[in-house]
Protein backbone atom coordinates (compact mmCIF):
# COMPACT_ATOMS: atom_id res chain seq x y z
CA UNK A 1 0.00 0.00 0.00
CA UNK A 2 1.18 3.64 -1.19
CA UNK A 3 2.75 5.76 2.66
CA UNK A 4 2.36 9.38 2.06
CA UNK A 5 7.00 9.98 2.21
CA UNK A 6 6.45 12.25 4.81
CA UNK A 7 5.68 9.10 7.30
CA UNK A 8 8.54 6.89 5.45
CA UNK A 9 10.93 9.37 6.60
CA UNK A 10 9.43 10.01 10.21
CA UNK A 11 11.84 9.21 12.87
CA UNK A 12 10.03 8.81 15.81
CA UNK A 13 9.89 10.08 19.03
CA UNK A 14 12.70 8.50 21.34
CA UNK A 15 11.78 8.51 25.14
CA UNK A 16 14.20 8.04 28.23
CA UNK A 17 15.44 4.79 27.77
CA UNK A 18 12.84 2.61 30.93
CA UNK A 19 14.56 1.77 34.13
CA UNK A 20 13.47 -1.70 33.80
CA UNK A 21 15.72 -1.92 30.21
CA UNK A 22 18.43 -0.54 31.82
CA UNK A 23 18.26 -3.37 34.36
CA UNK A 24 17.81 -6.01 32.53
CA UNK A 25 20.47 -5.27 29.12
CA UNK A 26 23.12 -4.20 31.63
CA UNK A 27 22.04 -6.98 34.67
CA UNK A 28 21.89 -3.86 37.35
CA UNK A 29 20.14 -4.19 40.01
CA UNK A 30 19.79 -0.41 40.91
CA UNK A 31 19.27 2.46 38.05
CA UNK A 32 19.00 5.99 38.36
CA UNK A 33 17.11 7.57 35.79
CA UNK A 34 17.41 11.26 35.57
CA UNK A 35 16.44 11.36 31.31
CA UNK A 36 12.82 12.39 31.18
CA UNK A 37 12.24 16.00 32.95
CA UNK A 38 10.21 13.62 35.39
CA UNK A 39 9.14 14.71 39.08
CA UNK A 40 12.05 12.58 41.26
CA UNK A 41 8.77 11.60 44.12
CA UNK A 42 5.74 9.79 43.55
CA UNK A 43 2.25 11.00 44.49
CA UNK A 44 1.17 12.32 47.75
CA UNK A 45 -1.09 10.47 50.03
CA UNK A 46 -3.76 12.53 49.04
CA UNK A 47 -3.41 11.43 45.32
CA UNK A 48 -2.99 8.12 46.07
CA UNK A 49 -6.48 8.35 47.75
CA UNK A 50 -8.40 10.09 44.54
CA UNK A 51 -6.91 7.60 42.71
CA UNK A 52 -7.93 4.69 44.82
CA UNK A 53 -11.41 6.11 45.06
CA UNK A 54 -11.97 6.59 41.21
CA UNK A 55 -11.14 3.12 40.39
CA UNK A 56 -14.28 1.79 42.51
CA UNK A 57 -16.33 3.38 39.02
CA UNK A 58 -13.76 1.43 36.29
CA UNK A 59 -16.65 0.19 34.92
CA UNK A 60 -18.42 3.45 33.80
CA UNK A 61 -16.66 6.16 30.74
CA UNK A 62 -14.60 9.32 32.20
CA UNK A 63 -16.75 12.17 32.27
CA UNK A 64 -15.94 13.75 28.37
CA UNK A 65 -16.43 17.13 29.48
CA UNK A 66 -14.34 16.46 32.57
CA UNK A 67 -16.57 19.08 34.02
CA UNK A 68 -14.99 18.42 37.83
CA UNK A 69 -11.14 18.56 36.75
CA UNK A 70 -12.22 21.79 34.49
CA UNK A 71 -13.52 23.56 37.85
CA UNK A 72 -10.28 22.51 39.98
CA UNK A 73 -8.36 23.68 37.05
CA UNK A 74 -10.39 26.95 36.90
CA UNK A 75 -9.67 27.79 40.15
CA UNK A 76 -5.77 26.97 39.74
CA UNK A 77 -5.31 29.34 36.73
CA UNK A 78 -7.84 31.29 37.45
CA UNK A 79 -9.52 31.01 33.83
CA UNK A 80 -13.02 30.20 33.05
CA UNK A 81 -13.53 26.04 32.10
CA UNK A 82 -14.81 27.24 28.37
CA UNK A 83 -11.37 28.09 27.75
CA UNK A 84 -9.70 25.09 28.50
CA UNK A 85 -9.46 21.51 26.90
CA UNK A 86 -7.62 18.46 28.27
CA UNK A 87 -5.64 15.98 26.40
CA UNK A 88 -3.49 13.21 27.03
CA UNK A 89 -0.89 14.56 27.51
CA UNK A 90 0.30 18.20 26.30
CA UNK A 91 1.78 16.29 23.64
CA UNK A 92 -2.22 14.94 22.03
CA UNK A 93 -2.82 18.88 22.15
CA UNK A 94 0.05 20.00 19.94
CA UNK A 95 -1.45 16.95 17.31
CA UNK A 96 -4.81 18.53 17.78
CA UNK A 97 -3.42 22.04 17.36
CA UNK A 98 -1.93 20.70 14.21
CA UNK A 99 -4.97 19.08 13.04
CA UNK A 100 -7.53 22.17 13.39
CA UNK A 101 -5.10 24.77 12.16
CA UNK A 102 -2.40 23.16 9.24
CA UNK A 103 -3.36 21.46 6.24
CA UNK A 104 -0.59 19.92 3.48
CA UNK A 105 1.40 22.61 2.76
CA UNK A 106 1.16 24.91 5.51
CA UNK A 107 3.76 25.82 8.31
CA UNK A 108 4.50 25.86 11.77
CA UNK A 109 7.26 28.07 12.62
CA UNK A 110 9.90 26.74 15.52
CA UNK A 111 13.22 28.20 16.94
CA UNK A 112 15.91 25.71 16.42
CA UNK A 113 16.91 23.19 19.65
CA UNK A 114 13.05 23.51 20.82
CA UNK A 115 11.21 20.25 22.15
CA UNK A 116 11.12 17.95 19.22
CA UNK A 117 7.45 16.97 19.14
CA UNK A 118 6.42 20.14 17.24
CA UNK A 119 8.49 18.86 14.06
CA UNK A 120 7.13 15.12 14.55
CA UNK A 121 3.88 15.98 14.78
CA UNK A 122 4.23 18.55 11.78
CA UNK A 123 5.90 15.89 9.72
CA UNK A 124 2.88 12.93 10.42
CA UNK A 125 0.84 15.33 9.05
CA UNK A 126 2.62 17.12 6.15
CA UNK A 127 3.01 20.30 7.46
CA UNK A 128 6.03 22.17 6.79
CA UNK A 129 8.47 23.46 9.53
CA UNK A 130 10.50 26.68 9.52
CA UNK A 131 13.25 26.52 12.24
CA UNK A 132 15.04 29.75 13.11
CA UNK A 133 18.42 29.45 14.14
CA UNK A 134 19.15 30.35 17.52
CA UNK A 135 21.11 33.42 19.01
CA UNK A 136 24.10 32.60 21.35
CA UNK A 137 23.53 30.66 24.50
CA UNK A 138 21.02 28.97 22.35
CA UNK A 139 18.47 31.48 22.94
CA UNK A 140 15.56 31.89 20.91
CA UNK A 141 15.65 35.23 18.11
CA UNK A 142 12.12 35.96 18.23
CA UNK A 143 13.40 39.02 16.26
CA UNK A 144 13.95 36.72 13.54
CA UNK A 145 10.96 34.87 13.32
CA UNK A 146 9.31 38.14 13.37
CA UNK A 147 10.89 39.03 10.26
CA UNK A 148 10.54 35.41 9.09
CA UNK A 149 6.42 35.87 10.08
CA UNK A 150 6.06 39.05 8.02
CA UNK A 151 7.57 37.40 4.69
CA UNK A 152 5.47 34.18 5.23
CA UNK A 153 1.70 33.33 4.75
CA UNK A 154 1.90 29.48 5.04
CA UNK A 155 2.32 29.61 8.96
CA UNK A 156 -0.34 28.57 10.99
CA UNK A 157 1.01 28.09 14.23
CA UNK A 158 4.51 29.41 16.21
CA UNK A 159 5.18 26.65 19.13
CA UNK A 160 7.47 28.55 21.75
CA UNK A 161 8.73 26.41 24.71
CA UNK A 162 9.36 29.01 27.59
CA UNK A 163 11.51 27.76 29.05
CA UNK A 164 12.34 25.48 26.43
CA UNK A 165 13.53 21.84 26.34
CA UNK A 166 16.35 20.70 26.48
CA UNK A 167 18.14 23.80 26.56
CA UNK A 168 16.06 25.48 29.87
CA UNK A 169 16.67 28.97 27.87
CA UNK A 170 13.70 31.43 28.62
CA UNK A 171 12.79 34.63 26.90
CA UNK A 172 11.58 37.55 28.88
CA UNK A 173 8.06 39.42 29.03
CA UNK A 174 9.94 42.30 26.86
CA UNK A 175 11.06 40.27 23.86
CA UNK A 176 7.56 38.57 23.82
CA UNK A 177 5.74 41.39 23.95
CA UNK A 178 7.69 42.80 20.89
CA UNK A 179 7.28 40.01 18.98
CA UNK A 180 3.91 39.97 19.41
CA UNK A 181 3.95 43.62 17.75
CA UNK A 182 4.06 41.88 14.54
CA UNK A 183 2.45 38.09 15.40
CA UNK A 184 -0.73 40.00 16.93
CA UNK A 185 -1.09 41.56 13.34
CA UNK A 186 -1.09 38.29 11.24
CA UNK A 187 -3.57 35.60 11.01
CA UNK A 188 -1.33 32.77 13.22
CA UNK A 189 -1.96 30.85 16.48
CA UNK A 190 1.18 31.85 19.05
CA UNK A 191 1.32 28.65 21.33
CA UNK A 192 3.28 29.28 24.53
CA UNK A 193 4.28 26.04 25.90
CA UNK A 194 4.95 26.05 29.65
CA UNK A 195 5.51 22.70 30.50
CA UNK A 196 8.23 23.84 33.19
CA UNK A 197 6.32 27.03 34.04
CA UNK A 198 6.28 26.13 37.99
CA UNK A 199 10.04 25.56 38.35
CA UNK A 200 10.76 29.37 36.85
CA UNK A 201 12.55 32.10 39.20
CA UNK A 202 12.63 34.63 36.74
CA UNK A 203 11.01 37.35 37.51
CA UNK A 204 11.24 38.86 34.09
CA UNK A 205 9.14 35.65 32.69
CA UNK A 206 5.63 36.29 30.56
CA UNK A 207 2.91 34.53 32.03
CA UNK A 208 1.26 32.86 29.47
CA UNK A 209 -2.33 33.36 30.87
CA UNK A 210 -1.73 36.53 30.95
CA UNK A 211 -0.39 36.87 27.80
CA UNK A 212 -3.70 34.94 26.24
CA UNK A 213 -5.82 37.30 28.27
CA UNK A 214 -3.98 40.39 26.10
CA UNK A 215 -3.53 38.76 22.94
CA UNK A 216 -6.42 36.96 20.80
CA UNK A 217 -4.00 34.87 19.22
CA UNK A 218 -2.12 33.67 22.18
CA UNK A 219 -2.51 30.14 23.44
CA UNK A 220 -1.06 28.31 26.30
CA UNK A 221 -0.23 24.68 27.12
CA UNK A 222 0.40 23.65 30.55
CA UNK A 223 1.16 19.74 32.17
CA UNK A 224 0.67 17.89 34.56
CA UNK A 225 3.53 15.50 34.11
CA UNK A 226 6.31 17.73 35.71
CA UNK A 227 6.01 19.63 38.79
CA UNK A 228 2.78 17.49 39.62
CA UNK A 229 4.31 14.31 38.86
CA UNK A 230 1.87 12.61 36.87
CA UNK A 231 3.54 11.82 33.74
CA UNK A 232 2.27 8.38 33.57
CA UNK A 233 -1.57 9.27 33.53
CA UNK A 234 -1.10 11.36 30.93
CA UNK A 235 -2.70 14.64 31.40
CA UNK A 236 -2.34 18.34 29.67
CA UNK A 237 -4.24 20.90 29.39
CA UNK A 238 -4.83 23.79 26.58
CA UNK A 239 -5.96 27.12 27.62
CA UNK A 240 -6.89 29.25 24.66
CA UNK A 241 -10.26 30.93 23.91
CA UNK A 242 -13.67 30.01 23.44
CA UNK A 243 -13.36 30.10 19.70
CA UNK A 244 -10.28 27.85 19.58
CA UNK A 245 -11.43 25.71 22.93
CA UNK A 246 -14.77 24.89 20.52
CA UNK A 247 -12.65 23.82 17.30
CA UNK A 248 -10.29 21.35 19.33
CA UNK A 249 -13.21 19.80 21.00
CA UNK A 250 -14.91 18.61 17.91
CA UNK A 251 -11.87 16.67 16.94
CA UNK A 252 -10.62 15.00 20.38
CA UNK A 253 -11.38 11.83 21.12
CA UNK A 254 -13.99 12.35 23.76
CA UNK A 255 -12.62 9.70 26.56
CA UNK A 256 -8.92 11.14 26.15
CA UNK A 257 -8.86 11.91 29.82
CA UNK A 258 -9.44 8.46 31.63
CA UNK A 259 -11.24 8.80 35.44
CA UNK A 260 -8.17 7.85 37.30
CA UNK A 261 -6.42 10.42 36.04
CA UNK A 262 -8.99 12.93 36.00
CA UNK A 263 -9.19 12.47 39.56
CA UNK A 264 -5.35 12.49 40.35
CA UNK A 265 -5.35 15.67 38.70
CA UNK A 266 -8.09 17.28 41.29
CA UNK A 267 -6.01 15.95 44.00
CA UNK A 268 -2.67 17.37 42.79
CA UNK A 269 -4.65 20.73 42.41
CA UNK A 270 -5.49 20.99 45.67
CA UNK A 271 -2.46 19.71 47.14
CA UNK A 272 0.08 22.77 47.36
CA UNK A 273 2.91 21.01 49.85
CA UNK A 274 3.74 18.60 47.23
CA UNK A 275 4.08 21.02 44.81
CA UNK A 276 6.31 23.36 47.20
CA UNK A 277 8.52 19.86 48.07
CA UNK A 278 8.94 19.73 43.96
CA UNK A 279 9.80 22.70 43.76
CA UNK A 280 12.31 22.94 46.59
CA UNK A 281 13.64 19.11 45.61
CA UNK A 282 14.21 20.87 42.03
CA UNK A 283 15.58 23.90 42.80
CA UNK A 284 18.19 22.70 45.14
CA UNK A 285 18.83 20.07 42.25
CA UNK A 286 19.73 22.75 40.24
CA UNK A 287 22.63 23.92 42.09
CA UNK A 288 23.93 20.74 42.98
CA UNK A 289 24.41 19.79 39.33
CA UNK A 290 25.52 23.17 38.24
CA UNK A 291 27.92 23.28 41.02
CA UNK A 292 29.28 19.68 40.39
CA UNK A 293 29.22 20.80 36.31
CA UNK A 294 31.55 23.90 37.40
CA UNK A 295 34.13 21.90 39.66
CA UNK A 296 34.51 19.54 36.40
CA UNK A 297 34.83 22.57 34.22
CA UNK A 298 32.16 21.43 31.84
CA UNK A 299 30.12 24.17 30.33
CA UNK A 300 26.39 24.41 30.63
CA UNK A 301 23.47 26.26 30.27
CA UNK A 302 21.33 28.29 32.41
CA UNK A 303 18.43 26.50 33.29
CA UNK A 304 14.12 27.83 34.59
CA UNK A 305 13.25 23.95 34.46
CA UNK A 306 13.89 21.08 36.41
CA UNK A 307 17.07 19.85 34.05
CA UNK A 308 20.81 20.95 33.11
CA UNK A 309 21.51 20.60 29.36
CA UNK A 310 25.59 20.28 29.62
CA UNK A 311 28.36 19.80 27.51
CA UNK A 312 30.58 16.86 28.27
CA UNK A 313 33.43 17.51 25.70
CA UNK A 314 32.96 13.93 24.01
CA UNK A 315 30.09 12.39 22.27
CA UNK A 316 27.35 12.29 24.10
CA UNK A 317 25.78 8.71 22.88
CA UNK A 318 29.48 7.02 24.15
CA UNK A 319 29.26 8.98 27.36
CA UNK A 320 25.59 7.95 27.76
CA UNK A 321 26.33 4.24 26.98
CA UNK A 322 28.86 4.51 29.57
CA UNK A 323 26.83 6.19 31.82
CA UNK A 324 24.56 3.25 31.36
CA UNK A 325 26.95 0.83 32.39
CA UNK A 326 26.84 2.45 35.39
CA UNK A 327 23.33 2.34 36.10
CA UNK A 328 22.49 6.02 35.67
CA UNK A 329 20.33 7.10 32.55
CA UNK A 330 20.98 10.92 31.17
CA UNK A 331 19.54 11.61 27.73
CA UNK A 332 21.90 12.63 24.57
CA UNK A 333 20.49 14.94 22.26
CA UNK A 334 22.32 14.47 18.99
CA UNK A 335 18.71 14.31 16.99
CA UNK A 336 18.80 18.03 18.60
CA UNK A 337 21.77 18.71 16.60
CA UNK A 338 23.88 18.58 19.68
CA UNK A 339 26.44 15.69 19.44
CA UNK A 340 28.60 16.47 22.70
CA UNK A 341 25.42 17.43 25.16
CA UNK A 342 23.23 15.69 27.37
CA UNK A 343 20.59 16.68 29.19
CA UNK A 344 20.43 16.09 32.74
CA UNK A 345 16.97 15.44 34.94
CA UNK A 346 17.30 16.64 38.48
CA UNK A 347 16.86 13.87 40.90
CA UNK A 348 16.68 13.56 44.60
CA UNK A 349 19.65 14.88 46.15
CA UNK A 350 21.60 10.98 46.24
CA UNK A 351 20.25 9.90 42.59
CA UNK A 352 22.25 13.25 41.38
CA UNK A 353 24.94 12.12 43.87
CA UNK A 354 25.07 8.75 42.07
CA UNK A 355 25.07 10.43 38.42
CA UNK A 356 28.18 12.11 39.23
CA UNK A 357 30.08 10.17 40.87
CA UNK A 358 29.64 7.95 37.63
CA UNK A 359 30.36 10.78 35.44
CA UNK A 360 33.47 11.68 36.60
CA UNK A 361 34.15 8.21 36.74
CA UNK A 362 33.05 8.13 32.88
CA UNK A 363 34.72 11.75 32.03
CA UNK A 364 38.70 10.15 33.83
CA UNK A 365 38.15 7.26 31.11
CA UNK A 366 37.56 8.95 27.84
CA UNK A 367 39.98 11.63 29.15
CA UNK A 368 42.95 8.81 29.22
C1 LIG B 1 8.30 21.60 26.31
C2 LIG B 1 7.46 20.38 26.47
N1 LIG B 1 6.19 20.41 26.07
C3 LIG B 1 5.40 19.34 26.19
C4 LIG B 1 5.86 18.16 26.72
C5 LIG B 1 4.95 16.98 26.75
O1 LIG B 1 4.45 16.72 27.99
P1 LIG B 1 3.24 15.73 28.24
O2 LIG B 1 2.81 15.16 26.93
O3 LIG B 1 3.75 14.70 29.18
O4 LIG B 1 2.16 16.58 28.85
C6 LIG B 1 7.17 18.06 27.17
C7 LIG B 1 7.68 16.80 27.72
O5 LIG B 1 8.81 16.58 28.01
C8 LIG B 1 8.00 19.20 27.04
O6 LIG B 1 9.28 19.17 27.40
Amino acid sequence: MKVAPEILSLVPYSPGKPISETKREYGLSEVVKLASNECPIGPSQKMMEAMTEALKDINRYPDGAAFELKRAMSKYLKVSPEKMVFGNGSNELIDLLLKVYCRPGDAIMISEYSFIAYKISAQASSVDVIEIPTRAQMKFDLAAMATTLESNDKIRLIFLPNPNNPTGEYFSTTEFKEFMKTAAERDVLVVLDEAYREFVRADNYPDGIEQMNTYDNVVVLRTMSKVFGLAGLRVGVLVAPESVTDLINRVRNPFNVNSIAQAAVIAALGDKDHLKRVQVITWSGVEQIESYLKRQGLRFLPTQANFVLFDAGFEGDVVFKELLKRGVILRPVTNYGLPTYLRWSVGLHDENEVAMKALTEVLSVLRN
